[in-house]
């Protein structure tokens, strides 16, 4: 049976790892979705063979109240609010590593090798953090607490201080496994420091943190693993920890920061200065007047794209908000077929979460060559008629090319000032999740078309059509 078992573990594990590599391609993701859970499948029902299993009742009510709770939040949640979720799941991903840690320390006294005790410490260690962490990220995507910056003295160094102390109660259990004090003091420090890590991390380097968060859950499943001695479970959380960290350091380029500056940086502090600065002076200086912003009606709109040759659409979050993705299919096909050239700019971070615009373009059945990345595209705003901007604000907003007090300074956007007309539709001038304002809404090839954006867009496709 154990040999049965492993081949089963191995056939799993080739799945993840082609169903990883289906994922890399738009076309090929939904059968790697399937290989992988197809793999996922093998794995539990070989896992279920294990003679070692001490209860199948207590298995079976896991499943059917684990099922009950996961299809209830799939089916309950929001577009919208998935990085919530993603962020939620990476926690549980955390909670269960650590309480496998946990129970497997408890079970195993008192012959506990110093070897077992350092892999075991090391998941409960990664797990914890994983969890906490997890849970603050929830908070401030989910806006419970401030999504800014949690900042204080002496941060970086309590940090290293409990770092300290944890590598110290690492060495206490390596020499002595059954110092159980060690083990929940190390515990409750690696809940501290999850907490304590994510805090200093603003709003805007959230889509960073769940990534990262999202590879911590897979490692500390690997190293659950190694307490298990699971192969398919070291495999599948190396996986998802390495997947995580490259995903990390993509979004990380997109915004053109360093993973050490996102962790240790405390992005939108600058905007908190500058706030500061000018609250200071606000008592002396009067208000600066505020540039007119030109606007139009959709139907407006529609006399404009009539004329058009080229049009590019700037899909953004206000675009899932409002779920315009199939009316916006539907303004493209009539712009094509009255020859204009439509293609989609895509943002690496446009929307909430990871491939969000892609996820929900491909929804409309929006073919996949007309979506092109933000590098690719940049250059073309220039001889652009029409760039339609929907619900997008910080992915185009200039001031993070033009100015350094911004806290989006230095971060790619995409340059749709250039093109002859820049429509922008929202619903108001609220800035968006960055909390800054947007100089491109008061220049004057802009013009700004209020409303929900569906409502817009089917009014523009009814003057059209
Ligand atoms: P945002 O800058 O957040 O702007 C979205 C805009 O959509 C808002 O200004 C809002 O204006 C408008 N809007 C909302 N609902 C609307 C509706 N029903 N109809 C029309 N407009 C609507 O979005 P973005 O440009 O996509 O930028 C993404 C931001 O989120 C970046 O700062 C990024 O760092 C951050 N972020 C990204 C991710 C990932 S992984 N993509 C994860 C977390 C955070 P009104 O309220 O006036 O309508």
């Amino acid at each position: 049976m154990d040999q049965l078992i492993q081949i089963a573990y191995l056939l799993a594990a080739s799945s993840f790892i082609l169903g990883l590599k289906f994922l890399s391609s738009p076309e090929t993701a939904p059968r790697g979705m399937l290989l992988a859970q197809g793999g996922m499948l093998v794995a539990v029902i070989a896992t279920l063979l294990n003679y070692g299993i001490v209860s199948y009742g207590l298995i079976l009510s896991g499943i059917v109240i684990g099922a009950a709770i996961g299809t209830l939040m799939a089916t309950k949640v929001q577009m919208t609010d998935m990085p919530q979720m993603v962020a939620l799941l990476n926690g549980f991903g955390g909670l269960s590593s650590a309480l496998v840690g946990g129970a497997e320390y408890l079970r195993a006294q008192p012959n506990l090798t110093p070897q077992a005790v350092i892999t075991i410490a090391l998941t409960v260690l990664i797990g914890m953090a994983t969890l906490t962490g997890s849970l603050i990220a929830f908070a401030k995507l989910q806006a419970l607490m401030k999504s800014a910056p949690l900042l204080f003295r002496f941060q970086h160094g309590l940090n290293f201080l409990l770092f300290l102390i944890a590598l110290g109660l690492f060495a206490v259990l390596t020499v002595a496994p059954g110092t159980s004090f060690a083990f929940w003091a190390l515990a409750a420090l690696a809940a501290i420091l999850g907490f304590l890590i994510v805090i200093p991390i603003g709003g805007g380097d959230m889509p960073v943190v769940i990534s990262l968060l999202n590879s911590y859950s897979g490692l500390a499943a690997a190293a659950s693993g190694f307490v298990l001695s699971n192969t398919v479970l070291i495999i599948s959380g190396s996986l998802v920890g390495s997947a995580g960290i490259i995903l990390s350091q993509l979004m990380c380029k997109a915004m053109n920061r360093s993973l050490a500056n996102v962790l240790f940086g405390g992005f939108g502090h600058a905007e908190t200065a500058a706030q500061t600065v000018a609250g200071d002076s606000a008592e002396k200086a009067p208000p600066p007047a505020q540039p007119e912003v030109q606007s139009a009606t959709p139907e407006a709109a529609a006399e404009i794209f009539k004329k058009a040759k080229s049009v590019i659409i700037v899909p953004g979050y206000g675009m899932a908000v409002a779920q315009a993705q199939h009316t916006v299919k539907s303004l493209a096909t009539l712009l094509q077929a009255q020859g204009t050239t439509v293609s989609y700019a895509i943002h690496p971070v446009a929307g909430r979460m990871p491939g969000h615009m892609n996820v929900l373009l491909a929804e409309a059945d929006v073919p996949y060559d007309q979506l092109i990345d933000m590098d690719d595209i940049n250059e073309d705003f220039e001889n652009t008629d029409v760039s339609l901007v929907i619900g997008a604000n910080d992915v185009v907003n200039p001031a993070a090319d033009t100015d350094p007090e911004s806290p989006i300074y230095g971060m790619p956007i995409l340059h749709v000032e250039g093109s002859k007309t820049v429509m922008v539709l929202k619903r108001s001038m609220k800035p968006g999740f960055a909390g800054i304002e947007n100089p491109l809404f008061f220049k004057p090839n802009t013009l700004m078309i209020f409303g929900d954006a569906k409502g817009t867009v089917e009014r523009m496709v009814a003057a059209l059509a």
